[in-house]
């Protein structure tokens, strides 16, 4: 195969073994909640919602409907989309802060939802920057020659860990979930290169302090509202955007390519205003970003997964077109990824 690029590191995926992306799926709970319906529960406006953050509404999971059964049905329509049946996955890893439970991981859920018997499962957690963390550990596996199958998947019920009683929160996060089906197949690219990055010190920013070994579950941790997610958004925002920033311009310069090349950026759908800041920094024009938002808010891990997925079904990138993932999240993480589609 014909390297397109000059970067040794770019380089490097093509010359060895190319990681394509050979299906992708996604899927969204059918309950709409709207920002009139939340101007019902706790003081806040539609105006408010969509002036600072973009959101007009967002998908919440049934009672009984868990990450993994969202997680299973993405899974399915991206083998669907790769032409593979579940016996052929060799490993299944699912990024997710919200799992089913502590334990078994929502992999090993997802394995027996949708009958992939002879793959191995694990979870990942990196919080929102969770689907590019495990697009590239899955590719090292395709890479290395380990697996010929790779099902990587992003999948978040953060409805059950919001306080709905918290304005500050309650309004910017849904559920959902997107897959995709890693591959080695001729004359195809896919993932050019993933960059990932954390920084523990400001673990504080956003977190659910309990249900861990640090803070188990008591009535009073509890009662404590300890078993919520937290945020302190406007710290939160800022360090998105320079992290965001830095981690596209890195993936870029790996890529020894240009925003120009670029046909479609997908950013982590937190906040239109993030969005918007990262674009302008990275002197990306409106119609190169996709923003899907408005109608799921902030669905962390499965964020960017269920945007791929919407980017491709709509036609708007081509076979052969580059895409960048740029990602961010609680930890702190950040991670960008280029994708040859
Ligand atoms: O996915 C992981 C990463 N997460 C993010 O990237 C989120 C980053 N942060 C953000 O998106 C924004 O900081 C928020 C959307 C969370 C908040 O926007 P902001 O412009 O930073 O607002 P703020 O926190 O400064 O709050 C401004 C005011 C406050 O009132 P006072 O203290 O100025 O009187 C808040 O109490 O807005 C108030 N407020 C609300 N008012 C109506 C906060 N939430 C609401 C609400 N409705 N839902």
């Amino acid at each position: 195969m014909k390297p397109k690029f000059k970067n040794p590191r770019a380089q490097h995926n093509f010359q060895g073994r190319p990681c394509s992306i050979a299906g992708v799926g996604s899927y969204v709970p059918e309950r709409i909640l709207t920002n009139a319906e939340l101007e019902k529960m706790v003081d806040t406006t539609d105006e408010w919602i969509t002036s600072r953050t973009g959101i007009r509404e967002r998908r919440i999971a049934a009672v009984d409907e868990f990450t993994s059964d969202l997680a299973a049905k993405a899974a399915k329509r991206a083998m669907k989309m790769a032409g593979i049946t579940a016996d052929k996955i060799d490993l299944i890893i699912v990024a997710t802060l919200t799992p089913d439970m502590q334990f078994p991981s929502t992999a090993c859920l997802v394995q027996r939802k949708i009958g992939a018997a002879r793959a191995a499962a694990f979870d990942v957690e990196a919080a929102c920057s969770g689907f590019i963390y495990a697009l590239e550990i899955g590719q090292q596996f395709i890479l290395s020659r380990t697996y010929e199958t790779v099902l990587v998947i992003g999948a978040e019920k953060l409805s059950s860990i919001v306080n709905w009683k918290d304005r500050n929160t309650c309004v910017l996060f849904g559920d959902g979930a997107g897959a995709a089906i890693l591959q080695h197949r001729e004359n195809t690219h896919g993932l050019l290169t993933a960059v990932m990055g954390a920084d523990g010190n400001k673990a504080d920013l956003l977190s659910m302090p309990g249900g861990g070994s640090a803070c188990p579950a008591t009535l009073e941790s509890v009662a404590a509202g300890l078993h919520f997610l937290r945020m302190d958004g406007k710290e939160t925002f800022k360090n998105a955007v320079n992290a965001m920033v830095s981690a596209a311009h890195e993936a870029l310069r790996r890529c020894d390519i240009d925003i120009t090349r670029i046909k479609c950026v997908i950013p982590h759908q937190a906040n239109q205003r993030i969005v918007d800041a990262v674009g302008e920094r990275l002197k990306a024009t409106p119609e190169q970003i996709f923003v899907n938002l408005h109608k799921y808010g902030n669905t962390s891990a499965a964020s960017v997964a269920i945007a791929l997925d919407e980017v491709v079904a709509s036609g708007k990138i081509q076979r052969g077109d580059l895409v960048l993932l740029v990602v961010f999240g609680a930890g702190l993480t950040w991670g960008a990824a280029v994708i040859e589609w």
